[in-house]
This record gives structure tokens, sequence and C-alpha cells, in this order.
């Protein structure tokens, strides 16, 4: 514990929706080193983005998040709960010591704001700056992340801006205040690839350059074996797998998690007899009541125990795996 930014106990979080309890969050465990870059990925709707929003604080009725769950974060010599803190405590902490890239740009602007102001924003909420010297450091910010002529673009709206554009004031924002953690959530998915290199080559550049520890939320797995040291796979709101990024890149246990890098398309695939494989089925409802695996009606490998109850986590040389039948 002692070497870590973050440290997640037993996060389970609930959506009270009229019709059903959906659980978007099972019971997960994991934990963060300082300047480390884990990489969260799941295919839609398996709760990387409800995982990091309850780190946050910031899920709203009708979700609540267990009041046993722990997600202990170091504030100088000491671990404090971010599950047990008032909003108030959560605002000194929010966009300062834990910053968020949120998956939709419109969660981070305010289309009706030049970029410039917003961007320093955080250094003002925070006490850290006048609104002058706010701005002037929002100009040297659009400057570290590339944006040409940075002091006109400062002057526009968010509609003016292009996709990558407009990441990379977002990142920009998160960076403002140098927080400890930068959550990413999913900030390539929209972009080409050219753009894509380009983003996470400037969120490693800045990952070193400050020493933050980063969260990367992706559902795209081939992006993230060189750019992460860990990687964590989630499915229906469970950890699946878990390990060293180049560890379970080349040698998956999980079934899901070779599924998952059995449909990443590789050059020239399509020329001869081999097809694109493409996972069975899909990912179950919000709000299935799953008593086994929640991987069974997928895996080509699923047994009776499989459908009777779900796979405890066995840990082994720092790799973490959820399957009755994983390879090991
Ligand atoms: N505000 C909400 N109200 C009700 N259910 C919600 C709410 N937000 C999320 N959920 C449910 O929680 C589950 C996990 O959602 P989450 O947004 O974390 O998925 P995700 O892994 O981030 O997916 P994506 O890749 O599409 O962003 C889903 O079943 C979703 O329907
Ligand atoms: S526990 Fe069974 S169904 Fe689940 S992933 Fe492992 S083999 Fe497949
Ligand atoms: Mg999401």
């Amino acid at each position: 514990m002692k070497d870590k930014i973050l440290e997640v106990k037993n996060l389970t979080t609930i959506f009270h929706n009229v019709n059903q309890d959906v659980t978007a969050v099972d019971s997960l465990s994991f934990d963060l080193a300082p300047h480390e870059i884990l990489a969260m990925i799941g295919e839609s709707g398996s709760g990387k983005s409800v995982t990091n929003l309850s780190i946050m604080q910031l899920i709203d009725e009708p979700g609540e998040i267990a009041s046993e769950s722990q997600i202990l974060f170091k504030d100088g010599d000491r671990y404090i709960d971010l599950n047990k803190m008032t909003e108030k405590e959560m605002e000194r902490i929010r966009g300062d010591r834990i910053s968020m890239i949120f998956q939709e740009p419109s969660a981070s602007f305010n289309p009706l704001f030049r970029l410039g102001n917003q961007v320093g924003e955080s250094l003002r909420l925070h006490g850290r700056s006048t609104k002058e010297e706010a701005y002037q450091e929002a100009l040297k910010l659009l400057e570290q992340v590339h944006i040409p002529n940075s002091t006109l673009r400062a002057q526009d709206y968010p509609f003016q801006m292009s996709g990558g554009m407009l990441q990379r004031m977002m990142i920009a924002q998160a960076l403002s205040c140098h927080p400890d953690i930068l959550i990413a959530d999913e900030p390539t998915t929209a972009l080409d690839v050219t753009t894509q290199a380009q983003i996470l080559g400037l969120l490693k550049e800045k990952q070193r350059e400050t020493g933050m520890s980063v969260i990367f939320i992706t559902h795209d797995l081939a992006l993230v074996e060189d750019f992460c040291n860990r990687i964590m796979i989630l499915y229906a709101g469970s950890l699946m797998e878990e390990g060293k990024a180049k560890d379970v890149i080349s040698h998956p246990m999980h079934p899901y998690t070779q599924d998952l890098l059995s449909s990443i398309p590789k050059p020239g695939m399509f020329k001869g007899v081999d097809k694109l494989f493409a996972i069975p089925g899909k990912v179950p409802d919000p709000g299935e009541k799953i008593t086994g695996c929640p991987y069974a009606k997928r895996c080509s490998r699923c047994t009776e125990e499989c459908q009777a109850s779900k796979p405890g986590i066995a840990e082994k040389d720092g790799r973490k795996v959820r399957c009755f039948h994983a390879y090991c």
C-alpha cells in the first residue's frame, strides 16, 4: 500500500432504475502506482466510465456507490477514503489532485465560453491564480499541448475546434493544476489514426514530464501495449484479467482477452482464407441476472461449472485472472 497513489477495494456501483437495478461495477478492486499508466479495457457497457466516475464521486441518482466500497487516495503522508468525503472535500480533490478527460467533450467545455478562459478555470477555482494569471497559464498550456497559433485559438469557442484540437484542449485543461492522477476516458476513440497517435504521444510526453499516474480507458486493446504499463480487462462490471501490458498481450490467460485479441484486424489477413474473428453473442443486458461466469454465454470453453457459479480471481506472479479454465 505504501507505494500506491490509489487503492480501490470492492467498488460496487448500482443504478436503481425504475424497472430494475443495474450493477454497473461489481466488487472491483485494483490499485495504481505513482508514475504508472494503467489501461482499463472492455466492451461498451463493461463499467469503465462508471468505475472512474465513482472514483471522482460523480455518480448521481439513481446511481449509488455501496458504502462499504473503499477508494483510498494518497493525500500527503496519509490515505483518505474518497467514498467517505463530503462534496466540499471532493471539490478540493477534483480537477486539482485528480483530473478527468471526459468521454464526451461536451462534459468538459461550456459551448458558450471561449476556450482560453475555460482551460485556466481550474486554477482560479482552486484559488491558485487570479483570472488574468489563469489566462496566461492557459496560453502556456495550449502551447505545451502543441496547439498552433495558441494565442488566437484561445479566443475560439468549442464548436470551432476539430476533434483532435478539442482533445488537446481537454488535456491542457486537465493538466492545468498538475494532478497526481489523470483519468482519460476514451480520449482517442472519435479520432482518425494519425491524430490518435499524436494524442497518445502527447499524453505520454506529459506523463513523463509531470510524473503523474494515468488511468487510460479504451475499448481498443491494439492501442495499449506500448503505451501502458499495466492492463485491466473488464467485462459486465467485473475484472476478468490483469497484468503487465506486455504479458497480457503476449500471453493472454482469460478466454475473453484471447477473443478480444483475435478480433483485432491485422494487415494482410483478408488475402488468404483468414476471416476477421468476431466474438459471438453480445454483452449481457444491463440488469440481467447472472449466476455463473459473466462470459459464459460467449465462451468456447464454457462448462457446466462455469454456468453454475461465478469464478473467483486467481492471483499468481502479479497476474490476476477470473476463469475456471484459464490457460496458465
Ligand atoms: N446514469 C446511468 N443510469 C443508469 N444506468 C447507467 C448510467 N450510467 C451508466 N449506466 C449503466 O452502467 C453500465 C456501465 O456503463 P459505463 O458507462 O460504465 O460503460 P462503459 O464501459 O464506459 O461503456 P462505453 O465503452 O460505451 O463508454 C451500463 O450498463 C450502463 O447502461
Ligand atoms: S469461467 Fe468458464 S465461461 Fe468463464 S471465461 Fe472461463 S472458461 Fe469461459
Ligand atoms: Mg464509457
